[in-house]
């Protein structure tokens, strides 16, 4: 690039930012080894102005083209779409199976960064489902084309007219990543839409390992528990894994588990 004074300048442009390439002047606060994962906040210099965000405000970061993807994927490093999408493949060939006939429903879809992951692989059929409109907007504005079809909407009531439609879709396969936990997808929500799935189809997600520790006993962790050693899901990958890094640049270890479904989930395997 010429400037005025007619020197040659080198622009990096992984830093420009353009429509096609948003980058957000995106700043980390000091470290505070004290707040927990579903604490952490960064600044966004916006417009002149210094906004605090927390990571769960996902409806302020959905509605900025790139500033998901920027924050963490670009800087946190988070791998786990990728790995989990992989591994639910492996899954399905080593039982002689394809996953170009799998008909996916994506919990927690987020901006698609799953249905990406999946859409690699070759799925045939992929329906998103998020309980923000923000996310269901993003996905459109920045994957366009990718789910065959997108609801916003809540899967907490075991009886709804969102739980009807999916039930016409016909999965044989669900997904959930980075969504479980923390104050994100409720415990009735997962139950509801593993038992959307047809019996013997598949289910990948992951979550915290400390989840699986018996000193956790919040509702989330003791569903997955009971889940594991229930004979309501047959095991087939259970994999420790670095799903990202947390702001202060510590590994944040997950589990990612794929599996097949025998049988309906009921509220009580929640409760222990
Ligand atoms: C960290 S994001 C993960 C998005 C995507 N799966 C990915 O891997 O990038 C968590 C998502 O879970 C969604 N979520 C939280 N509570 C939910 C609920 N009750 N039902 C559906 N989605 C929910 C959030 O809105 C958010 O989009």
């Amino acid at each position: 690039m010429q400037t005025e004074n007619g020197l040659t300048a080198v622009v990096d442009d992984r830093y420009l930012r353009t429509a096609s390439n948003p980058r957000y002047s995106v700043r980390l606060p000091m470290p505070n080894g004290a707040l927990a994962q579903n604490e952490a906040y960064f600044f966004l210099e916006e417009d002149g102005q210094r906004k605090k965000i927390r990571f769960h405000d996902y409806d302020e970061i959905y509605l900025r083209p790139g500033l998901y993807e920027q924050l963490f994927y670009d800087r946190l490093k988070c791998e786990s779409p990728t790995r989990m999408a992989e591994w639910l493949s492996k899954a399905v060939n080593d039982a002689g199976e394809r996953t170009q006939s799998l008909r996916v429903l994506d919990l927690g879809a987020g901006n698609g960064m799953m249905g990406q992951a999946l859409a690699k692989e070759g799925v045939a059929r992929l329906v998103g489902v998020d309980i923000l409109p923000e996310a269901k907007m993003a996905t459109e504005r920045d994957r366009p084309g990718l789910y065959d079809a997108y609801f916003a909407g809540d899967l907490t009531q075991s009886k709804s007219d969102l739980l009807t439609e999916l039930s016409e879709w016909k999965f044989d396969c669900l997904t959930t990543v980075a969504a479980l936990g923390f104050g994100d997808i409720p415990t009735m929500a997962f139950i509801n839409a593993y038992n959307a799935i047809e019996k013997g189809g598949w289910v990948a997600f992951n979550i915290r390992d400390t989840f699986l520790s018996q000193e956790d006993d919040t509702g989330f962790s003791v569903l997955i528990r009971a889940v594991l050693l229930s004979q309501k899901m047959e095991l087939h990958r259970m994999i420790r894994y670095r799903h990202r890094y947390s702001i202060d640049g510590e590994p944040l270890y997950y589990y990612g588990i794929v599996g097949r479904k025998r049988s309906n989930l009921t509220t009580d395997v929640a409760n222990g």
